[in-house]
């Protein structure tokens, strides 16, 4: 044998600059402008990403073959998009980034076809897909081969949905139809001060309805987070934003056939709390933070927030107990005393959801005076989007547990988790009110011609307390409700996370496979 130490075939050296070349993108020129511009290179954020800064790239000498507008001049290998996988948290995922360096990350056929290859890995594969986004949207010069490769790209966000986790990261423009692949996915990230989702930016607005506003102001990350709910999280920075990324999939599982990772428990599985017993005022038309009883239950510093500031009526997030990931769906009485609107109806039914489809066991909080009244909420229509939240319960078949805190009133009191809607345990707190509508509403209907008949207002507001009173014990108690069978206990609140716990363990081997004929391809939820 020869001794080869020393010698360096020029195939292996070739190979060695053809990946330096790639490595490259756009060019030195391109990565200082994106490093100027206060955004890490595409390969920058996969290092970040992956478990040591290791993956494999796949597709890395990939080019484009247009040749139209000096195309066949203009080439990098990779077409402005690197695709690849490896592991996070030990745990094998597919990314996509793409690359703003070249021809500013747009989508032209090749780049779209390495996007729907990798795509096509993680589905077969079973493993979650993060896109990191920062384009220009589609490439001009590639004309229909572009929109061509949008298409396939949304059809594979469709295939994947619900098999598995799929999350997009913001981290650059947005705009046009390529806001919808990350509108098809289950989660999306954005990145304060460099990331924006438009359908048609600040120019056209202007053009066609005459309106002046921002980019930040149309599409900005807070706009999303706040008012229309397009974005779940917002990270000050690109490095925050993949710490995101990573704690999101430490609650999930790999795919839709999978139990998601439980971790070592950190926290008493028989800690009593004592303060759970005072949380709710006596008075029960006071507000008070739902929060409290969500971090006092669950896993010491385990909720994870999705959708923090939008729609604050309602809470949804992730959370431990015991170890074991678990979807939490609550009411926040500080908003609207937690009554039910579009918006939170929507949150609520996307997370109910997702967690389902990803075998997250859901735990439900109710404190819930009933839906938003008004003509606002009904003209937008608060009944199409309040069924969803009813469909989504229905529909789900992970171990549901729901906990009645204080208020649970008429189609509220159905919709959020109730047995009536297949919840395998609901426990309620002694200060449950549960019933078809509160007290004193119900004692108007009830005692309507009683009440009219007194002249002297204040005595009529006397008797009409005194008749609502009466209801609350008769009626609106836990235990009438317990009576029947629709709750399975009345628990102490301090004792709340021991029960949720023996609860969640019992139900884990929970099966439930819904064969009923006729077939359908899918059901209809109101959208
Ligand atoms: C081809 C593009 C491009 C695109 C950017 N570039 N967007 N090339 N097709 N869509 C190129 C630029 O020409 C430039 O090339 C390089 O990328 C960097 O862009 P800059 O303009 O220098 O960067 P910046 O100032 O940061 O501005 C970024 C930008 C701007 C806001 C995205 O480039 C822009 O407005 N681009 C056009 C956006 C657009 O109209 N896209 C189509 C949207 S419609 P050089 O050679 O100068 O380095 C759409 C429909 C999708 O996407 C439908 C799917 C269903």
């Amino acid at each position: 044998m020869s001794d080869l130490s020393g010698y360096e075939r020029s195939e292996i050296r070739k190979l060695r600059e053809m990946m330096e070349i790639a490595k490259l993108g756009g060019g030195v020129e391109a990565i200082n402008k994106q490093h100027a511009a206060g955004k890490l290179t595409a390969r920058e954020r996969l290092e970040l990403l992956f478990d040591g800064g290791r993956f494999i790239e796949i597709d890395m000498f990939v080019t484009h073959r247009a040749t139209e507008f000096d195309m066949s001049e203009r080439k990098a290998y990779g077409d402005g998009v690197v695709t690849a996988f490896g592991k996070v948290d030990g745990r094998n995922i597919v990314a996509i980034a793409q690359d703003f360096t070249f021809m500013g990350g747009s989508v032209g056929e090749m780049h779209a076809a390495k996007i729907v290859k990798a795509m096509q890995y993680a589905l077969s594969v079973g493993v979650p897909v993060v896109f990191l986004n920062d384009s220009g949207g589609a490439r001009i010069q590639e004309g229909v081969d572009s929109l061509r490769g949008y298409g396939e790209i949304f059809y594979m966000n469709v295939a994947a949905s619900g098999a598995i986790p799929q999350i997009a990261v913001i981290m650059g423009p947005c705009a046009g139809g390529a806001v919808y692949s990350p509108a098809l996915m289950d989660f999306i990230i954005m990145v304060d001060k460099i990331s924006y989702m438009f359908i048609t930016g600040p120019r056209v607005v202007k053009a066609a309805i005459g309106e002046e506003v921002t980019e930040m102001e149309l599409g900005g990350p807070e706009v999303h987070a706040s008012k229309s709910g397009v974005a779940h999280f917002v990270a000050s920075n690109e490095k925050e934003a993949i710490e995101i990324v990573k704690k999101l999939l430490s609650y999930l599982p790999s795919n839709s056939m999978e139990l998601p990772p439980r971790v070592q428990p950190m926290d008493d599985p028989e800690r009593i709390d004592t303060a759970l017993n005072n949380v709710v005022p006596e008075d029960s038309s006071k507000p008070y933070n739902m929060y409290e009883i969500i971090e006092r239950v669950v896993d010491r510093n385990t909720f994870f927030e999705v959708h923090r500031d939008f729609a604050k009526n309602a809470i949804v997030g992730f959370a431990r107990l015991n170890g074991y990931s678990i979807g939490i769906v609550a009411n926040q009485p500080l908003y609207y005393m937690g009554a039910l609107d579009i918006d939170s109806s929507d949150k609520i039914a996307r997370f109910v959801r997702f967690c389902d489809a990803f075998n997250i066991p859901i735990i439900t909080f109710v404190d819930v005076p009933g839906f938003v009244p008004g003509t606002f909420q009904e003209h937008r229509g608060i009944i199409r989007h309040g069924a969803k939240i009813i469909y989504a319960y229905s529909e789900a078949t992970v171990p549901k547990i729901t906990v009645i805190v204080r208020k649970a009133y008429g189609g509220a009191y159905i919709a959020l988790g109730s047995r009536h809607l297949g919840a395998d345990f609901v426990v309620a707190w002694p200060t449950a009110e549960i019933a078809v509508m509160g007290p004193e509403a119900a004692a108007e209907v009830i005692w309507r011609k009683k009440l009219q008949s007194i002249e002297d207002p204040v005595k009529r507001e006397e008797l009409l307390k005194k008749l609502a009173e009466e209801y609350r014990e008769r009626i609106a108690t836990p235990y009438y409700a317990a009576s029947r069978g629709y709750i399975d206990a009345i628990i102490e609140p301090s004792h709340t996370r021991p029960i949720l716990i023996k609860a969640l363990e019992f139900l884990m081997t929970k099966r439930e496979i819904r064969i009923r004929p006729p077939p359908r391809k899918h059901g209809l939820i109101p959208l």
